[in-house]
């Protein structure tokens, strides 16, 4: 069985699975209890002055049926006494040692940060989180995400902490920016000695149209709140990457952010997350989800001849690479299985309405849009038409030298594996990029804005 322990900037953990600084992390009890059912290590709900909250805080976006899939707070940190939060840090390192007590903190001047970093260092955290991140109430107050939006001001905190802590400092950043790179990097000029990332993101989840507030309502007023969940996680992926594969980070990253399953976990860790952080799923789902993560990721490792965790660690990442230097002569084309297809239509309009025209239904030809490219001007059915076994004459079939291979009819179609996006032979074109033509004055092309 693989080895599910990691080593984070020497917090030393039994599985990648920590629970993120939030409710389920809000007092020992329950982080014991966490401990007990399966979760590695956790990351305690943030401490520092304001022992205040407002109710009611939470919002959900469902969709679709899904209940939940994005999630909405107006929570400040912890609401909890600080010298109650401590004793518990030191009850819980006292009663699993071998688990990761991260404690997450957040203050204003110098010496606030080296009061309360002392103070958890003494009750036995294993290391810091610096919350950089909180896009709501705190960061009104030039905490939180108005930090985390400043590289310098988050350098220089991030330098304090350094200076104060014994004990590994990681960085959490807010979300709220528009390259992620820029605090990493600063975090990493600070000495960080790990990035957390994503906390929440601003925003507005819903508005109450009959009493016209926006939610989550207090009163008859609102506010905005930080939005987490299933819905944000390829946003906190594209994050993660990024910093991933900047030779300026190199330090160890904790993801977070719409992690729900040992399938999501992987991927964060694919794509060079040392640890993997829940929030939203066991505020959802409880603590019990995380036997299916250690179960999965387990089997995951085994079958794939991985031997732990470390071998799975970024293993992506090389294949994350620039627009521009994509090979340009990979096609593909969608092909219908017409014994699977119902008949729906859904591809017909996807393909008619948001792609590129060139699926029709039935045996007679079709006439190309104005815009086709010459000289398809007229598409030929396939002779003869297959015929689906269910949804007879229904059955659409694909001009091919129209697709351009999109996906949306392949992504749209609801009987699983019944449109399959195929590779087509070798284009002229193969392994030519877009970087390449610039390089070589090729990217003026007849079609362009420019005369030739
Ligand atoms: C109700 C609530 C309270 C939170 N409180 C904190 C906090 O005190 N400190 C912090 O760093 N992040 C806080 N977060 C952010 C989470 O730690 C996490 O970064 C975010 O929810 C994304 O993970 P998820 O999609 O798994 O929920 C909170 C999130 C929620 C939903
Ligand atoms: S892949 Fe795109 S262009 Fe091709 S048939 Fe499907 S929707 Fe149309
Ligand atoms: S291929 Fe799929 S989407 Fe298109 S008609 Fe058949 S079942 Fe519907």
């Amino acid at each position: 069985m693989a080895d599910l322990s990691i080593d984070f900037a020497g917090i030393k953990s039994p599985n990648p699975f920590w629970l993120a600084s939030a409710p389920p992390a809000n007092s020992g009890e329950q982080i014991m209890r966490a401990f007990d059912a399966g979760w590695g290590g956790a990351v305690w709900k943030t401490l520092g002055d304001p022992i205040v909250n407002v109710s009611s805080r939470f919002g959900a976006l469902d969709y679709g049926g899904q209940k939940v899939m994005g999630f909405t707070n107006i929570e400040l940190i912890s609401d909890r006494p600080l010298e109650d939060n401590l004793r518990e840090v030191r009850e819980v390192k006292k009663r699993y040692p071998k688990h990761a007590v991260v404690v997450s903190v957040m203050t204003e001047t110098r010496d606030d940060w080296r009061v309360l970093i002392r103070r958890c260092e003494d009750a036995g955290a294993d290391g810091l989180e610096l919350n950089f991140g909180c896009p709501h109430g705190m960061c009104e107050r030039g905490m939180g995400s108005s930090v985390g939006q400043e590289p310098r001001l988050l350098e220089e905190i991030t330098s304090w902490a350094k200076e104060f802590a014994k004990t590994p400092v990681l960085v959490k950043l807010t979300p709220n920016v528009g390259d992620i790179l820029e605090p990493g990097r600063a975090g990493v000029r600070g000495g960080a000695d790990g990035l957390s990332l994503v906390n929440t993101f601003k925003s507005i989840i819903s508005v109450d149209l009959d009493r016209m507030v926006p939610e989550p309502r207090v009163g008859m007023d609102s506010t905005n709140g930080g939005y987490c969940g299933p819905a944000v996680k390829p946003i906190a992926l594209h994050m993660v990457a990024s910093l991933a594969r900047d030779p300026r980070i190199g330090i160890p990253l904790s993801g977070i952010g719409g992690i729900s399953n040992w399938r999501d976990a992987a991927e964060f860790i694919a794509l060079g997350c040392t640890s993997v952080q829940v929030c939203t799923a066991v505020m959802h789902y409880g603590f019990r989800i995380v036997e299916d993560m250690i179960d999965g990721l387990s089997n995951y490792l085994d079958e794939r001849g991985m031997k732990s965790v470390n071998d799975l660690r970024g293993r992506a990442v090389r294949q994350f690479r620039e627009w521009g230097e994509l090979d340009l002569g990979y096609q593909l084309v969608a092909r219908i299985d017409s014994n699977k297809c119902i008949g729906c239509q859904l591809c017909v309009s996807a393909c008619h309405d948001g792609a590129h025209q060139c699926i029709f239904t039935g045996t007679e030809d079709r006439k190309r849009p104005p815009h086709a490219h010459a000289p398809h001007v007229m598409a030929k059915a396939p002779q003869p038409q297959v015929i689906g076994a269910v949804a007879g004459t229904r059955v659409p079939w694909v001009d091919e030298p129209e697709c351009v291979g999109c996906n949306l009819c392949a992504l749209v179609c609801p009987v699983p594996e019944c449109i399959t996006m195929e590779q087509t032979s070798a284009s002229a074109l193969k392994g030519d990029t877009w970087n390449r033509r610039v390089q070589e004055g090729r990217n003026k092309v007849p079609g362009g804005i420019h005369e030739f």
